[in-house]
């Protein structure tokens, strides 16, 4: 088998595969259908300090090569993440990253603080690009001064090394990508959703009840891997590149343009041993072309 590890920061992964936040749970729910030892890196649903509901239904509607989706941070809230869905999945030989957020910054260093003292947690990566909230996500993600200040505050406080999840809506990712990097970021993953709507032309009401919702899935995947070469030759932190990216050939697309470990997301949904059977494929790809680790294969691509 080739070497697959890769490094973010000061933490490895054993292979760059990694399942998407919101897209897998709290991994207990995906177990039955794919082995969670086989993945880089498993990714949670976003936890904030407390509990939250999310966005009222319909939440989630189906388009060409993609999927909508406005579900609005449902989540079970720091406190019962850590007792309750926390030691299942320090059970498996994954890595544990945790996606957060908060309304507030000093929510979101909150949620920080608490993973931070528990043991079992390998990263934070900080969603500030999720475009289904009115107070939170996007709103830090698209606004420059917003995303210094809660990424320079929550590297002050975590001593886990920090994932910055970049939002696609934005004129330029690379300037928020370097935002990040100058305020300590170990690396950035992008790109969350596009913002995105459709209407039921017969009841001409929107097909989700928030109105608008994040696309993702291959529709999405062109633009994706586009920004993350932008951002890849931009700074020097490592890139974790996701959007759309269902099977090996995507997932070696994103890593020639410059990703260090990738995410699969919508494909989760249709088939949940996407992840596995990338793991599979990369390395049945560097053994086909005598390559013996996967490193050599980063940012290669021939332009
Ligand atoms: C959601 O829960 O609305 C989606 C999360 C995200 O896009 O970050």
């Amino acid at each position: 088998m080739a070497d697959l590890r890769v490094n973010i920061g000061s933490m490895e992964l054993k292979n760059p595969v990694m399942v998407a936040s919101g897209t897998f749970g709290y991994g207990e729910e995906y177990s039955p259908y794919i082995d969670l030892n086989s993945l880089g890196a498993v990714v949670t649903k976003g936890i904030s300090f407390h509990p939250i509901d999310g966005n009222p239904p319909p939440r989630i509607w189906e388009t060409p090569s993609g999927l909508l989706n406005s579900i609005g941070l449902q989540n079970v809230g720091v406190k019962k993440f850590i007792k309750e869905k926390l030691p299942y999945l320090k059970g498996f030989d994954t890595r544990v990253i945790v996606n957060i957020f908060g309304t507030t910054i000093s929510e979101y260093v909150k949620v920080a603080v608490r993973l931070s003292e528990t043991p079992g947690i390998d990263a934070i990566e900080v969603n500030i690009s999720c475009p289904n909230v009115k107070k939170g996500g996007m709103v830090f993600g698209t606004d420059s001064k917003s995303t210094k200040k809660v990424v320079s505050a929550l590297k002050k406080v975590c001593s886990l090394p920090l994932l910055v999840k970049l939002s696609p809506n934005v004129t330029d990712i690379t300037e928020f990508a370097m935002i990040a990097e100058g305020e300590g970021a170990d690396a950035v993953s992008l790109i969350n959703t596009i913002l995105g709507m459709a209407i039921d032309i017969e009841t001409r009401k929107p097909r989700l009840a928030n109105i608008t919702g994040g696309l993702s899935g291959p529709a999405i995947r062109p633009v994706a891997l586009r920004m993350v070469w932008q951002v890849a030759k931009t700074v020097k932190i490592p890139v974790i590149g996701m959007g759309g990216i269902s099977s090996a050939e995507d997932a070696i697309e994103f890593i020639l343009a410059g990703a260090t470990a990738i995410a699969t997301g919508t494909a989760n949904f249709y088939n949940p041993k996407t992840a596995y059977e990338i793991v599979n494929g990369l390395d049945g790809y560097l053994n086909e072309k005598g390559i013996n680790d996967i490193k050599g294969l980063i940012g290669g691509m021939n332009a």
